[in-house]
């Protein structure tokens, strides 16, 4: 049996992954604004390049999408499974909610080895992360109060997601609340995500955001006064800290000094409960380039060596709240997020 697409939830206009008869498609976020194209995988090794080559990238979506790459590997030749799972297992390092959503597939393979049964677990793996993600966005704008100012970085909408968003989904859902009085995103160099897709989808919803550069954030704080600062994750360990985009940690230690609190959103797929702490989780370096230019363009002396880690870890002790679909930790430690996650 194959999906259409219609199988397949969204809550916007935005619909970066489809599943439609057998293929997966994806919304080409590297060409975004300028550009609405899709890319259509059918094989693994095309899903792995898809997510390591940032087509589809924000952590619950590469998970989803990888749970759909098996899908077409084993819809091809049902002997494919190990390979299929070890090439998508190393396409990108850090998020954990890609080994979550294999670990998950490899689990129903082990009791019923057909690819219809996978494929109906990849479209549960969807539809899931959606319904996490309304039901996020509701504790998460329960800790909103009226008139509030926020700020978020990177890209956790709906192009991050099954749909909806995490953290974007906390704003579009306080948004519709009728709460915030300013919502500003940062352009998140060096891909640009805030700059590119943050503020496509803010404009589609017509959100009025106002995108700042990475380095205005404590200007911002220092002549207005932000509520909140909201950010999604890619791996959370056993005692909170968080693994996300590149300058989280920054803009947690300036939203400290200025009081403005700490929000990060994620679902249960998010957490690694095998790493007692964030020291332990590994952080993807990507190529110079990102860096040193521009759309091909150089804007850096030729030859100019660069450090280009593209995720860091904000401490527990600099977060207020963790809103996770189970529950929201306050102040997280091992014992809150124990209490919230097992
Ligand atoms: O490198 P990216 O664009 O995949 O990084 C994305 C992020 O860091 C997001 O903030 C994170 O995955 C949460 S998305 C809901």
């Amino acid at each position: 049996m194959t999906s259409k697409a219609s199988a397949v939830p969204s809550t916007s206009a935005v619909q970066a992954i489809q599943w439609q008869d057998g293929v997966l498609r994806l919304l080409d976020q590297r060409v975004l604004p300028l550009e609405t194209r899709f890319i259509d995988c059918t094989t693994a090794e095309a899903t792995a390049a898809a997510i390591h080559d940032m087509v589809v990238r924000g952590a619950p979506a590469i998970g989803i999408a990888a749970a759909f790459g098996l899908v077409v590997a084993v819809r091809a030749n049902a002997a494919s499974f190990d390979a299929a799972e070890a090439v998508l297992a190393a396409s990108r390092p850090t998020a954990i909610n890609l080994h979550w959503a294999l670990q998950r597939m490899r689990g129903v393979w082990a009791r019923t080895p057909t690819a219809e049964r996978l494929e109906a677990e990849a479209i549960a793996i969807f539809n899931e992360d959606l319904a996490q993600n309304l039901r996020m966005a509701a504790l998460g704008a329960d800790l909103i109060a009226p008139g509030s100012r926020v700020l978020t970085h990177c890209n956790t909408g709906a192009l991050a997601t099954g749909g909806h968003g995490t953290a974007l989904g906390v704003i579009r859902t306080a948004w519709a609340q009728g709460k915030l009085a300013q919502v500003y995103n940062t352009e998140t160099r060096p891909w640009l995500q805030g700059a590119r897709l943050t503020a496509w989808e803010l404009m589609q919803e017509g959100i009025p955001g106002k995108l700042i550069a990475d380095g205005a954030a404590a200007h911002l704080m220092s002549v207005e006064k932000i509520d909140w600062v909201i950010v999604g994750a890619d791996r959370i360990t056993a005692n909170g800290d968080t693994a996300n985009k590149i300058g989280t940690h920054a803009l947690a230690v300036i939203a400290r000094h200025f009081g403005a609190k700490f929000m990060v959103v994620a679902p249960s797929g998010t957490f690694d409960l095998s790493l007692a702490s964030g020291d332990r989780i590994p952080i993807e370096e990507r190529t110079a380039k990102e860096l040193t230019e521009f759309r091909g363009q150089s804007v850096a002396p030729l030859g100019m060596q660069a450090f280009n880690p593209v995720f860091d870890v904000t401490p527990a002790a600099l977060i207020d709240a963790i809103v996770c679909e189970r529950g929201v930790i306050v102040q997280p430690t091992t014992a809150a997020v124990a209490a919230v996650l097992r």
